[in-house]
């Protein structure tokens, strides 16, 4: 079969990625990247959407990474659905399906890694010791494999989203970053794979954690500035339920995520929280003054 921008494959080859993207390439066309870990939903699929415009040549990557696990966490129970996901990303215009092994990324144990020296001490960085040095240690593998002209990361994962441009500022890696806002369901929650943990209850429960942010965002809007009176707005609705433990509450600046005394617009307020029964951790963002 000839290799045309419109059929659609998955491949777990390095080999055969590299040869469509290669060709891509040569018929003129921009290259664009998703990475993922998979179980795609409409946050990931809107990222592709975001690729599409600005690319010729989708890329998506499906890979669950076990370097930005912790040993307690839920590397080896991390929803899978290959099948669905495959028709997911083409269906929605994904021209190339990159599914490595973990041999195929992984053949030897590691003996290189990339560590993030600032931006990560805080907020996810210090509740999940090793997790970024893992993510940008695959994120660099797999800019390094696809060559994309333009990758889409999502606004929900910002600390990440904040890393990954450090990491091609840093090492000079020739890639645009586009990061895309976060799409929610109807209730608010920020679409995650993780939901897929939340028993009913939990779900239910879990409906607060953008609530708070929501009302901190209202708050904002509403005229307040000081930080920890926004932050005690969005704990007192955290506190609305008893199944929801905060691991932190914050407003913080859009580039390095520091604390804020005062929010500007641009400001992000950012939620970490367990869910119980079960613990599912989650979090979210909203930009101050965004609409
Ligand atoms: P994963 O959690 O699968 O997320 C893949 C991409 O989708 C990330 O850029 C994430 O920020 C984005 N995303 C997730 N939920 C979203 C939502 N509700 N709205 C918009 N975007 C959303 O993040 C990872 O995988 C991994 O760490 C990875 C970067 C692939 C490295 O392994």
């Amino acid at each position: 079969m000839p290799i045309t921008a419109s059929s659609p494959v998955a491949t777990g080859s390095i080999d055969e990625l590299r040869t469509r993207v290669a060709a891509a390439r040569a018929r003129g066309e921009r290259i664009g990247f998703v990475p993922t870990m998979g179980f795609l939903h409409e946050g990931h699929l809107r990222l592709i959407d975001v690729a599409r415009a600005g690319a010729d040549y989708v890329v998506l990557s499906i890979f669950v990474n076990p370097l930005q696990f912790g040993p307690a966490e839920d590397f080896s129970r991390y929803p899978r659905d290959e099948a669905g996901d495959l028709e997911k990303a083409t269906g929605r215009g994904a021209n190339l399906v990159f599914v490595p092994s973990l041999e195929a990324m992984y053949p030897t144990a590691p003996r290189i890694a990339v560590v993030p020296v600032a931006l990560h001490e805080r907020w996810e960085g210090s509740m999940r010791p090793g997790h970024f040095q893992g993510v940008l240690t695959v994120v660099t593998k797999l800019l390094n494999l696809v060559t994309p002209d333009v990758a889409i990361l999502g606004q929900k994962d910002i600390q990440q989203a904040a890393l990954v441009r450090a990491l091609v500022r840093d090492l000079d890696i020739p890639v645009e970053i586009v990061v895309a806002p976060t799409v929610r369901e109807p209730d608010g929650l920020a679409m995650s794979s993780r939901n897929a943990y939340l028993s009913p209850e939990a779900r239910a429960s879990a409906r607060v954690i953008s609530a708070a942010l929501f009302a901190v965002a209202g708050a904002w809007k509403g005229g307040e500035r000081e930080a920890a009176r926004l932050e005690r707005i969005g704990r007192e609705v955290l506190a609305r339920d008893a199944a929801v433990v905060v691991d932190y509450l914050a407003l913080a600046d859009p580039e390095r995520l520091e604390p804020v005394d005062r929010a500007e617009t641009g400001t992000i307020a950012m939620i970490a929280a367990r869910i119980a029964p079960g613990g599912t951790r989650l979090i979210d963002n909203v930009v101050l003054g965004a609409e």
